[in-house]
């Protein structure tokens, strides 16, 4: 058993730096706060702010975005702290594996899967609406078939209904188009990246500045029409109001669904292995990209809400069908074209992240390392890992409906959260002078109130969530104690190393 607890040393980490099977060191702070942006902002903010200011929180949608952005703000000070105790590639996974010990990286690592697989296909449906939506600017409109998902989930009738369409297509092409991209490589991925960043900025900036002009003070009122609460524990309500389908609704479910929102700014760790100085960079990557984003997201959701009555805001392209119902189609067109870009990005760092995670639990030998561990012998990335993964998203992008992807990809990246804040909270106390570059202020304030927060947000989210996380729990603990326990290639040396900084 307690090689379960198996952990990795900061010196064989090094050492598994060099050699020829590595990623290139071509990123600096500015690339890597670039990665973070590119990779948050996007269908959260132009498509999911909608959907739960319409069904969930109203006005008080703003407030939402305050409280889901302290929670981020709490763990990302708990990811800066083991990003600079740990500056290597595979995010909270190798952090784990290098302090709390195996079993418990393989839980983070699996999570964070989902977590990536998942929210690209989410991203991927937000993409396909915003582009249908500026094609449908000057093209005819795509056959209703090919337009959306087969089925939705209808918050009215609690349940989900069929939309008669077949499948999503412009979500199945933009995911195979960019899995192409990414296998050239991390340096053109991040090029690519930095003009949509750009461009996404300027069309956020453009919605503020132009959607002032047009905010009436009394759609903000009532502020917060389902209250400021909305807390269940297994689909029962402890507080706040339910909705037809039994799901909490107010303030803090609103919370609970606009997390989606934030989820990215942690991918700047997956690329410490890229990073030309990880142990200062990576932290600067990651606390810029969540501050900028939050300030942007609480505007735009207060202009949003100040344009358009919270009960006709359109949940499929909500911001820029607030400019056309506003009587402004050039706006509108802008605001389409720029939501396209902009989600693009963050699709693109998504699926650029998950096939790292995959590499460094290859190496580590808890997945195939022969598939999951190959880098393409020219372009120096993971491409199997890549082309699975382009497949899997394809597949659920163009199949389920966003509210059920956005709801799952929330509870799986909030545990990973949760975990990590509860990580850098143990080892503090256990390993008081391991090395840390950065240290999360107020220690033990910070990382008990991003734990006390996550979950709190875990249970604003509708109870099939739990289901499927534990379902997804259950299928990673039979892989590892099937597959990756027995073929650990740390096990196998069977040596319990220091942790970094006592060695
Ligand atoms: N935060 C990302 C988005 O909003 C997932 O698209």
């Amino acid at each position: 058993m307690k090689n379960l607890f198996i952990r990795k040393s900061i010196a064989q980490l090094h050492r598994e730096l060099e050699g020829d099977n590595r990623l290139r060191r071509v990123l600096g702070p500015v690339q890597l706060t670039s990665l973070g942006i590119g990779c948050v902002i996007g269908a959260g903010i132009f498509v999911v702010t909608g959907q739960a200011a319409h069904d969930k929180a109203g006005p008080a949608i703003m407030l939402s975005f305050v409280v889901a952005g302290l929670a981020c703000v709490f763990a990302a000070l708990c990811y800066a702290e083991f990003a600079s105790l740990v500056p290597v590639a595979g995010s909270a996974y190798t952090y784990a594996y290098a302090t709390l010990g195996e079993l418990a990286a393989w839980i983070i690592g699996w999570d964070l899967l989902l977590e990536y697989t998942i929210a690209s296909s989410a991203v991927a449906h937000g993409w396909s609406q915003y582009c249908q939506e500026f094609l449908a600017t000057f093209l005819p409109r795509i056959p209703f078939v090919m337009s959306k998902t087969p089925f939705d989930y209808n918050p009215a009738l609690g349940r989900l209904v069929a939309t008669g369409a077949v499948l999503d297509l412009p979500a199945i092409l933009i995911t195979a188009a960019l899995t192409v991209i990414l296998i050239r490589g991390i340096r053109e991925s991040a090029r690519f990246n930095t003009v949509m960043v750009g461009i996404k900025l300027a069309v956020v900036l453009f919605v503020i500045a132009v959607g002032a002009f047009y905010v009436d003070p009394a759609n903000w009122r009532p502020f917060a029409p389902f209250g400021y609460s909305g807390l269940s524990l297994f689909g029962k309500t402890l507080l706040g109001q339910t909705g037809a389908g039994g799901e909490p609704l107010g303030m803090m479910a609103g919370a609970a669904i606009i997390f989606f929102a934030y989820i990215g700014f942690d991918s700047v760790s997956t690329h410490a292995e890229e990073a030309r100085n990880p142990s200062r960079d990576i932290p600067i990557g990651i606390l810029a990209s969540l501050v900028t984003c939050t300030v942007l997201y609480i505007a735009v959701a207060a202009v949003l809400t100040g344009m358009i009555p919270y009960d006709k805001i359109n949940i499929d392209a909500p911001v820029a069908d607030a400019f056309r119902q506003k009587g402004l189609p050039w706006a509108h067109f802008i605001i389409s074209g720029g939501a396209v870009v902009g989600i693009t990005s963050v699709l693109l760092v998504l699926m650029l992240s998950q096939p790292r995670v995959m590499l460094a639990m290859a190496r580590d030998g808890l997945v195939p390392p022969g598939f999951f561990g190959a880098v393409h012998p020219r372009f120096r990335t993971p491409w199997r890992s890549q082309i699975l993964m382009g497949c899997f998203v394809s597949a659920l992008a163009g199949f389920l409906p966003l509210r059920i992807l956005a709801e799952l990809v929330n509870i799986g990246t909030l545990l990973a959260f949760a975990a990590v804040c509860a990580a850098v909270l143990v080892l503090r106390m256990t390993h008081p002078h391991a090395h840390r570059p950065f240290r999360a202020p107020w220690f033990p304030l910070v990382p008990l109130l991003g734990i006390g927060s996550t979950l709190l947000l875990m249970f604003s989210l509708p109870k099939e969530n739990w289901w499927r996380l534990f379902i997804w729990l259950l299928t990673g603990f039979v892989i590892y104690f099937f597959y990756g326990r027995r073929h650990s290639r740390l096990r196998a040396s069977l040596q319990k190393p220091p942790l970094p900084g006592e060695e």
